[in-house]
């Protein structure tokens, strides 16, 4: 219970004027970890501790010492994409893990950010998982014609609705519209890769004329050394990327020079969650 406490799990408690009886009671994050709390976070914990996932921890040594691709490619033998369309368990803990995180996330982004989505017509999820983001947007939005792409093995029979639907494709296909969403996208790809898909981004939303926009959620990397929760979390973030896709976050500067590279104008930063940011990219 100490190191619970420690750590803000628990809160004491005194039950008693005299304080002879202590009693110990949640905190905000440990209620987020409650099962039948409807933003529970409890899935994308479990697959943080998953030795599918830790194990490419052990694998660092031997991935500096070859040509491996990945800390999780010298464990697992493919890339983290690839084995979800191997290993069912993986794929299917993965997603629920995006999803338990996609549902906190726009739980806070429709409430605070819905300016960001009036007035679309078209919405793309790039990489939508099995379509947590979508189905929260073309909720709130009824008029927005909701499309989520990713790998066929996401969601290999999942029906869309009146609003929704899902497609299984690859990054290289993505259809016009009013805005172009990628939540936990670029930061999986390095510059290269992400100026090509952006690049892509950009025709989508700029076909016949028309002035979109690329909406992104992601890590935006601080420099605030005051906040020692913040810079741990942000340096174990890091670590996670780098031994399952080679990757590191990255600044507001690189993400402007990425923006830049791949053709747009200007960009618009709203702090969301912790170190998360939603980011409006215009052409
Ligand atoms: C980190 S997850 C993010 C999922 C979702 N956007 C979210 O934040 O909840 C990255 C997603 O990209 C998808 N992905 C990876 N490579 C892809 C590709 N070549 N084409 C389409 N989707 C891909 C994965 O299957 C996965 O669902």
């Amino acid at each position: 219970m100490r190191i619970l406490i420690h750590y803000g799990y628990f809160a004491p408690k005194n039950t008693s004027e005299n304080d002879q009886e202590e009693a110990y009671v949640l905190t905000e994050p440990s209620r987020l970890l409650l099962k039948d709390n409807p933003l529970s976070m409890t899935p994308f914990l479990l697959a943080m501790v998953d030795t599918m996932l830790t194990t490419p921890c052990n694998y660092l040594t031997t991935w500096f010492q070859n040509e491996d691709l990945t800390p999780f490619g010298s464990a697992h033998g493919k890339t983290i994409w690839h084995y979800g369309g191997h290993e069912l368990k993986f794929a299917n803990f993965f997603s629920e893990a995006m999803a338990s995180d996609a549902r906190l996330v726009m739980n806070v982004v429709v409430d605070k950010c819905k300016g960001v989505f009036e007035g679309l017509e078209s919405f793309v999820d790039v990489g939508g998982g099995t379509g947590t983001v979508a189905k929260a947007i073309a909720d709130t939005f009824p008029n927005i014609k909701c499309t989520v792409f990713d790998l066929p093995h996401v969601f290999a029979d999942f029906q869309g609705s009146k609003n929704l639907k899902y497609v299984r494709v690859h990054f290289e296909a993505i259809p016009p519209a009013d805005a172009v969403f990628m939540k936990w996208i670029l930061h999986d790809w390095n510059e290269e890769e992400c100026v090509k898909l952006l690049k892509q981004c950009k025709e989508a939303i700029t076909i016949n004329d028309k002035k979109g926009k690329v909406i992104i959620i992601d890590l935006m990397m601080e420099n605030r050394k005051e906040n020692e929760k913040s810079t741990k979390t942000q340096l174990f973030f890091e670590m996670v990327m780098m031994v399952l896709v080679k990757r590191k976050e990255r600044t507001e500067k690189e993400w402007a020079k990425l923006f830049l590279d791949a053709g747009f104008n200007d960009y618009m930063i709203t702090p969301i969650l912790g170190l998360r940011a939603l980011i409006e990219v215009y052409p």
